[in-house]
């Protein structure tokens, strides 16, 4: 557990990999893995939420996904679509606040607008953020931040960046966990994950549970963050 100050977990990022190689193992179509993905999802927010993690952010759809067949990318936001109705009643419960990190003008307007009405209806809660990517790529989020500021009078601070990006208000990354072996953040909050932990494992995400979640925040809990700094200065 967390033993001072450093050692605190305010923000966990998940990138949540593996959903496809994990349906072809057991000779299944690519959409059961992903099935199965969103449903690990409610296990490994729980476990967080109640360790006394603030933030998580899932990332759940990359502008570089539009790449995948149709069939795939469809049945992906009709899960996430049947993910936020089910969750939604939760997010009330632990009064945890909704935010969709990411471009949502291409995604059907079924999803926009259940994203736009749950965000709305969560806007006051303080408790957790569950942050969602979708249609989301740091360095677009960046050049987007970067655009919104083009009038400002003067030099644009880190502030101003950090202001004006999906995560305005939010604190940064402390830790990232990638499940199914690859070690790459796949334009995954750049700016947000400066000074993150990376913790990587070769569990995929349909299998990734409360118990290697649990794992993993015990991991960052054992980690020595320095910030550039030398330890016991
Ligand atoms: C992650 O699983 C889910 C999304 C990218 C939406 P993948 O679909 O990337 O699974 P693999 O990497 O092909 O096994
Ligand atoms: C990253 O996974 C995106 C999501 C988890 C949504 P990918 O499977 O798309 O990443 P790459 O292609 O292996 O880098
Ligand atoms: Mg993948």
């Amino acid at each position: 557990m967390p033993s001072s100050e450093d050692k605190k977990l305010r923000h966990v990022g998940f990138i949540m990999d593996g959903n496809g190689r994990w349906a072809k193992r057991r000779n299944k179509p690519r959409t059961f893995g992903h099935k199965k993905g969103a449903d690990a999802i409610i296990g490994v927010l729980e476990e967080c939420f109640d360790s006394g993690v603030e933030v998580v952010s899932l990332y759940a759809f990359s502008t570089e996904n539009w790449s995948r067949p149709k069939e795939e990318i469809d049945a992906i936001f009709d899960l996430l679509s049947t993910f936020l109705k089910k969750y939604s009643k939760k997010l009330f419960e632990k009064k945890s606040r909704l935010l969709i990190s990411g471009d949502l003008t291409p995604i059907s307007k079924t999803l926009r607008e259940r994203c736009e009405k749950l965000m709305a209806d969560t806007a006051h809660f303080t408790e957790h953020v569950l942050n969602i990517a979708l249609n989301y790529g740091s360095r677009n989020e960046i050049v987007r931040a970067v655009n919104l500021l083009k009038d400002k009078q003067g030099e644009i601070s880190e502030e101003d960046i950090s202001n004006n990006l999906y995560t305005k208000g939010l604190p940064d990354i402390d830790l990232v966990v990638r499940t199914s072996g690859e070690k790459r953040l796949s334009n995954f909050f750049l700016w947000q994950c400066a000074y993150a932990e990376f913790y990587f494992t070769d569990v995929l995400w349909p299998d990734f549970n409360k118990e290697e979640t649990k794992k993993a925040l015990d991991w960052f809990y054992g980690r020595k963050r320095r910030f550039g700094g030398i330890e016991n200065a």
